[in-house]
C-alpha cells in the first residue's frame, strides 16, 4: 500500500552572510515535490530552517560587533522573506537556536554517550575554519580544503569522537539493500571510494570542541560544545519534537521520505547521518539526494563569488522583484538537470522567461483566451471530433501520468518538458487548424467551437498540473476560466470539464522581455555598482592624517640583505638575513611570488627597524621591508644612492 505521508527536507541554511539564487535552488526544487505530493492527496510535513551555531557566525558577529544572534536575526528575517516572495509552502522553520532543538540536541548526545557510542579523546587534524570541518592530508586538493579551496590548519585539541569507523560496513550494506538511499546512483561509489573505503578508511568522528563557544553545551561535560554535524544533522528529526514531551510529529512522519540536499554535503547526509540514527536505534532516511550546483563564470555561485558578479544577479529579492516568482522558480526548476550543473546567466534565464513562459504558455492562453471572446463572447461546445484532437486531447490527459513517472524518478525539469511539450502542441494546432479562417466562414462555426474549447481544456488540464512548479501564472489562467487552483486528479485526466456558456476574461499572462534593453539595462546597473564599489574602495584607502611625530614613532634603516632562502612549507615566504650597521637581523616577507632568493642577496632595503618581533610559520622576523605595490605588482624600495647599512631613513 502506498504511503499515505510524504516528509521532505531540504538543507538548514548558514546565516552567515548575503542570500544568492543559488540558495533558493534546493528549497524551490523541495517546494515543487512537496506541492506535488499534497497533489497526490499525501499528508505532508516540509522542513527548512537554518543552521545557526558554529565559529564562523561566531567570528561574523564579533568582526561587526554584533552578538551572534543580533547578527542571525535579520538575515534568518530575509531569508524567510524570499520564501514568502517565491511561494515556498514549508510547514515548519526550524532554528539551531530554538530552545526546543537545543534540548533535543543534548539528550541525543547523552544518549549516544551513555551508549558508548561516543568516547573521549583528543583531536589532530587538519581544520578549515570557514568550512567547519576537518581534513585528512589525503583528502586535501593542492593541500587546501576540498570543499572550498581554502588554506587548513593544523589544529589539536581535546574532543568527543562518535565511533563512526564502526559503521563503515553497515552504510555499504546500507547502500547495497536499498538501492534507493541514494541518489543520483553515481554518488554511491563517489562515497564508497572517497571517504568509506580511501586510504585511511571511515575515521571516527570529531563531534565536540572547546574552542567554540557559539554552539549547544555538553550537558555532562559544560568546557565542551557540541560540534556542528550532530547539531546540524539532528534538525530533521528534533523539529518532528523527537527527544521532547510530544513525538506525534515524528511518530508520524519518519523516516522522511526525502533528503535532498547539495552535492558537496551529501556525505554528511548519507554516511554520518545513516550511522548516528543507527547509533540510536531509530530508521534511517529513505532516500537521500544530492543534486548539482548552479554555476556562474564558471564555479559553484557562492557567497564570494557572488560579492564578484553583483547582487542585480544573484540576489533572490532583487530578481524576485525584478521579473516575478514564476519565472525564477522556473528557471530553476527548468534549466539545471536534476543531478548536474547547470549554468546560470541572465540571458539564460531572460531566455527561459521568453521562450517557454510568455511565447508557449502565456500566448497559448493569451490567444485562445482573445479568441473565445472574439468569437463567441462565451466558451463555445465542443468535443472531439477529427485525429488532430483526439492526439492533442489524449496528450493532455495522459500528461498527468508522464508527469508523476518523471516526479517519481526525481526529475523535474522533465516533468517540466512533459508540461511544455502539450503547450507547444496545442500551439501548433492553432497554427494547423486555423481558427482565424475558420471565423470568416459561418458553416465553420461549429468546428471554430471545438478548436477553442479543445484549446481551453489543455490550458484547464495543463494549468492545474503546473501549480506545483509554478504559483502565480497558472492560478491566473484558471481564474480566466472560473476556476480555482485546487487540484481534483479524476479532473486532470478527463476531457470536458469545463462547462459550455461560461464566461472567459482575457489578458496577458507574462509580458515578453526585451532581451537586448533588459541586458543593456542590467549591464549598465552592473557597471554602475562596480564603479561604486570602486569608488568606497578607493576613499577606504585613503588613511587618516598623522602627525611628524606619529611619523617619527617608526625607525626605518637602510640595510642590506646577506643571504635569503624560501621558508619550507610555504609557498609565499622568504627568510633573509639583514646587515644593519653592526647588527645582523632575521626578516620573513611575503615576497617569494616576486623574488627569488637569489635576486634578493646583495641589495639595499628599507627596514621597519622598531617593529615588533612576530613568528611567521615558525620563523623568528625581526622587522618589515618596505615595498611600493599596485594592482598586483610588488616591488622593494631601495635608496636611491648606495647609502652604508645602518643609515637613518626619514
Ligand atoms: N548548513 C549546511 C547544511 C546543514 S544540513 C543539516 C550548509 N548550508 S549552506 O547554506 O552552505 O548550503 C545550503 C544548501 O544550499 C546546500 O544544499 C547547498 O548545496 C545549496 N547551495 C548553495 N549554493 C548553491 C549553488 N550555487 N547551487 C545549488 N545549490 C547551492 O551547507
Amino acid at each position: 500500500m502506498d504511503k499515505k505521508t510524504f516528509y521532505i527536507t531540504t538543507p538548514i541554511y548558514y546565516p552567515s552572510g548575503n542570500w544568492h539564487i543559488g540558495h533558493c535552488y534546493t528549497t524551490v526544487v523541495c517546494d515543487a515535490f512537496a506541492r506535488f505530493n499534497r497533489m497526490l492527496g499525501k499528508d505532508v510535513f516540509f522542513l527548512t530552517g537554518t543552521d545557526e551555531h558554529g565559529q564562523k557566525i561566531e567570528k561574523k558577529a564579533q568582526e561587526k560587533g554584533l552578538t551572534p544572534m543580533e547578527f542571525i536575526n535579520p538575515l534568518v528575517d530575509e531569508l524567510k522573506e524570499i520564501w514568502r516572495l517565491l511561494d515556498v509552502s514549508y510547514d515548519k522553520f526550524i532554528r539551531t537556536t530554538d530552545d526546543y532543538h537545543v534540548k533535543s540536541v543534548q539528550k541525543i548526545f547523552e544518549k549516544l554517550y551513555e551508549k558508548g557510542e561516543i568516547y573521549k579523546s583528543e583531536y589532530e587534524g587538519l581544520y578549515c575554519a570557514p568550512c567547519e570541518s576537518f581534513w585528512t592530508e589525503t583528502q586535501l586538493v593542492d593541500g587546501k580544503c576540498p570543499d572550498c579551496g581554502r588554506e587548513v590548519q593544523k589544529a589539536k585539541e581535546e574532543s568527543y569522537f562518535f565511533r563512526l569507523s564502526k559503521y563503515a560496513d553497515k552504510i555499504i550494506e546500507l547502500y547495497e539493500n536499498n538501492k534507493e538511499f541514494l541518489q543520483p546512483k553515481s554518488r554511491v561509489n563517489e562515497m564508497i571510494n572517497n571517504f568509506i573505503k580511501n586510504d585511511t578508511g571511515l575515521q571516527d568522528l570529531c563531534v565536540s570542541r572547546t574552542t567554540i563557544k557559539w554552539g549547544v553545551p555538553v550537558t555532562f561535560d559544560k568546557k565542551h560544545t557540541v560540534y556542528v554535524w550532530i547539531d546540524a544533522l539532528s534538525n530533521y528529526i528534533t523539529a518532528l519534537g523527537y527527544g521532547s514531551e510530544d513525538d506525534s510529529l515524528y511518530k508520524k512522519y519518519w523516516p522522511v521520505d526525502l533528503h535532498l540536499t547539495g552535492k558537496e554535503i551529501i556525505r554528511f547526509h548519507a554516511i554520518i547521518w545513516p550511522a548516528i540514527l543507527m547509533a540510536l536505534g531509530e530508521p534511517v532516511p529513505t532516500q537521500v539526494y544530492g543534486h548539482g550546483w548552479l554555476l556562474i563564470g564558471g564555479d559553484k555561485l557562492s557567497k564570494s563569488k557572488q560579492d564578484k558578479v553583483g547582487a542585480e544577479l544573484t540576489d533572490p529579492l532583487k530578481l524576485v522583484q525584478r521579473y516575478g516568482s514564476d519565472a525564477i522558480r522556473y528557471f530553476l526548476l527548468r534549466e539545471i538537470p536534476f543531478g548536474n550543473d547547470g549554468v546560470y546567466t541572465n540571458e539564460s534565464l531572460l531566455t527561459r522567461i521568453n521562450s517557454d513562459l510568455a511565447n508557449i504558455y502565456g500566448n497559448l492562453v493569451s490567444r485562445t483566451t482573445a479568441m473565445i471572446n472574439k468569437y463567441f463572447g462565451k466558451l463555445p461546445s465542443g468535443k472531439i471530433a477529427n485525429e488532430l484532437d483526439k492526439e492533442l486531447i489524449d496528450m493532455a490527459t495522459s500528461l498527468f501520468d508522464k508527469v508523476q513517472e518523471k516526479m517519481d524518478q526525481i526529475n523535474v525539469p522533465e516533468a517540466l518538458n512533459e508540461i511544455f511539450k502539450v503547450l507547444s502542441r496545442a500551439n501548433k494546432y492553432i497554427d494547423e487548424t486555423e481558427p482565424w479562417k475558420l471565423a470568416k466562414d459561418e458553416t465553420q462555426k461549429a468546428r471554430l467551437g471545438e478548436v477553442l474549447y479543445n484549446l481551453s481544456e489543455v490550458i484547464r488540464i495543463c494549468s492545474l498540473i503546473l501549480t506545483p512548479f509554478i504559483t502565480q501564472m497558472p492560478k491566473k489562467a484558471l481564474e480566466m476560466f472560473g476556476l480555482d487552483d485546487k487540484v481534483n486528479i479524476q479532473e486532470v485526466k478527463t476531457y470536458g470539464i469545463l462547462k459550455e456558456g461560461i464566461t472567459v476574461s482575457t489578458g496577458v499572462l507574462f509580458p515578453r522581455i526585451d532581451m537586448t534593453e533588459e541586458i543593456k539595462k542590467m549591464n549598465e546597473i552592473a557597471a554602475q555598482k562596480q564603479a561604486q564599489k570602486q569608488e568606497t574602495k578607493q576613499k577606504e584607502d585613503v588613511k587618516e592624517e598623522i602627525s611628524i611625530d606619529d611619523f617619527f614613532k617608526t625607525e626605518l634603516k637602510v640595510a642590506e640583505i646577506i643571504a635569503c632562502e624560501k621558508v619550507a612549507k610555504s609557498k609565499k615566504l622568504l627568510k633573509s638575513t639583514l646587515k644593519v650597521g653592526e647588527e645582523t637581523r632575521q626578516v620573513v616577507s611575503g615576497l617569494a611570488e616576486y623574488y627569488t632568493p637569489e635576486q634578493m642577496v646583495g641589495k639595499k632595503v628599507i627596514l621597519v627597524a622598531n617593529l615588533k618581533p612576530a613568528k611567521l610559520c615558525g620563523e623568528l622576523s625581526q622587522g618589515m621591508l618596505l615595498c611600493a605595490e599596485k594592482d598586483g605588482k610588488v616591488c622593494l624600495i631601495t635608496p636611491e644612492q648606495d647609502m652604508p647599512s645602518g643609515s637613518t631613513v626619514r
